[in-house]
């Protein structure tokens, strides 16, 4: 499937505009292929579920018709952002939709903490997780008398989520390579279940491979016991506890040398903390602190103290847009006004976009954090 997300809907919604009723996703995968040459039944409900309640409404199961006001929601998806703050913007849209549709060679580098499992931020497994119980989220054990913050258990990944994720980041990494600029860094949070899937989906995609930066931070996965069977075993825990988080980190490709790419795009490699010190691949950091999550309630915040040294360092020349295409709370743009960065962030879910534009302002304003 080649067609870039925003057409994939654009046929769906001329589809169901002409028939005026409901359609399964089977009649509906057909139409689109009509119109556009090959296209999966599953990119097709994908692109469904992506765009409901917003443009399209489920009416049973496997079955879709347009809302009737969709229109509007339409051009708001597309056109409007939704908050401005300090030197951010942020959009309420699918990244995937606006990426297409934004400049080529607009911005210079993205930092972005994307969705795992595709599944964890449906509305399905957020009510679940609201619930406190079930699904992919889980909650961690309190311990120290502190409640620790759900994290999503992607060892109930099956072999068709992993190849769903795979397509995910290719489509992603594909965008990307159109909107960043020649050595712009593309910087993406992971874990150590998942970063060889997202760096070879966006390696494929014909971004370039540079490394893995290390997040040195507790982060509650592994180092359990066998479930039901803890006393039998004391002595075991099934996978070591996770205390690193890998952030894969790809280039799209240089046009010429470093320097000529430096002097014609502004990026082409990474700003050094100072003459004698350049950025590391290891960076410590505290979990996000209780202030920060206090200010922006979202499930997966990240850290200032990490966000804005990795900001600062992906702009080699201290110079170009930073993008965050799964913004969330806004804790990337909110690094980037921070470090003197202008930034653009888009955000699908309309409940984030309420808390984004509330913390963005306060996220930015708080003083650097010692990072450990
Ligand atoms: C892991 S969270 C990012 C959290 C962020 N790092 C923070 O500190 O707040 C991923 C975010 O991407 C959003 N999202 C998921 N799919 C999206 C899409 N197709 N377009 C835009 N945003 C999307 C989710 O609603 C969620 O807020």
């Amino acid at each position: 499937m080649t067609s870039a997300p925003g057409v994939i809907r654009d046929s769906i919604f001329r589809f169901l505009s002409a028939l005026e009723r409901d359609a399964t996703v089977a009649e509906i995968s057909d139409a689109v292929a009509l119109q556009l040459g090959s296209v999966t039944a599953s990119s097709v409900r994908s692109y469904l579920n992506s765009n409901a309640p917003e443009v399209f409404e489920r009416t049973a199961r496997g079955r879709y018709r347009i809302r009737s006001d969709a229109e509007a929601n339409v051009r708001h998806v597309r056109l409007n952002p939704a908050v401005q703050s300090g030197l951010a913007i942020l959009y309420h849209a699918d990244c995937f939709d606006w990426l297409a549709s934004c400049a080529p060679n607009s911005i210079h580098a993205v930092v972005t903490d994307p969705p795992y499992g595709i599944v964890e931020y449906s509305e399905k497994e957020l009510t679940k997780l609201r619930a406190g119980k079930g699904g992919v989220w889980r909650v961690p054990p309190s311990f120290d008398g502190n409640r620790r913050a759900p994290l999503p258990r992607f060892t109930v990944l099956n072999e068709g989520d992993r190849d769903e994720l795979y397509r995910f980041f290719r489509r992603l990494g594909t965008l990307l390579g159109r909107a960043v600029v020649p050595g712009g860094n593309v910087l993406v949070a992971s874990n150590p279940l998942l970063s060889h899937l997202v760096a070879s989906a966006m390696a494929n995609a014909g971004l370039e491979l540079r490394g893995y930066l290390a997040r040195l931070t507790m982060t509650m996965r592994g180092g359990d016991r066998p479930k039901n069977a803890h006393q039998d075993f004391p002595d075991v825990s099934v996978m070591p506890r996770s205390q690193w988080e890998p952030w894969v980190v790809l280039r799209r490709p240089l046009e010429g040398r470093v320097q000529d790419n430096l002097r014609k795009w502004k990026t082409g490699g990474f700003r050094r903390l100072s003459d004698e010190q350049p950025f590391g691949d290891v960076i410590r950091s505290s979990p996000t602190t209780r202030s920060e999550r206090l200010i922006a309630p979202h499930p997966s915040l990240k850290p200032q103290n990490f966000l804005r040294q990795v900001v600062r360092a992906s702009l080699p020349l201290g110079e170009g847009v930073i993008l965050d295409p799964f913004a969330g709370s806004g804790s990337t743009l909110a690094a980037a006004t921070a470090v003197g960065y202008p930034s653009i962030g888009v955000e699908a879910d309309p409940k984030f976009i309420r808390l984004a534009s509330d913390a963005m302002p306060k996220l930015a304003s708080l003083r650097q954090i010692d990072p450990v």
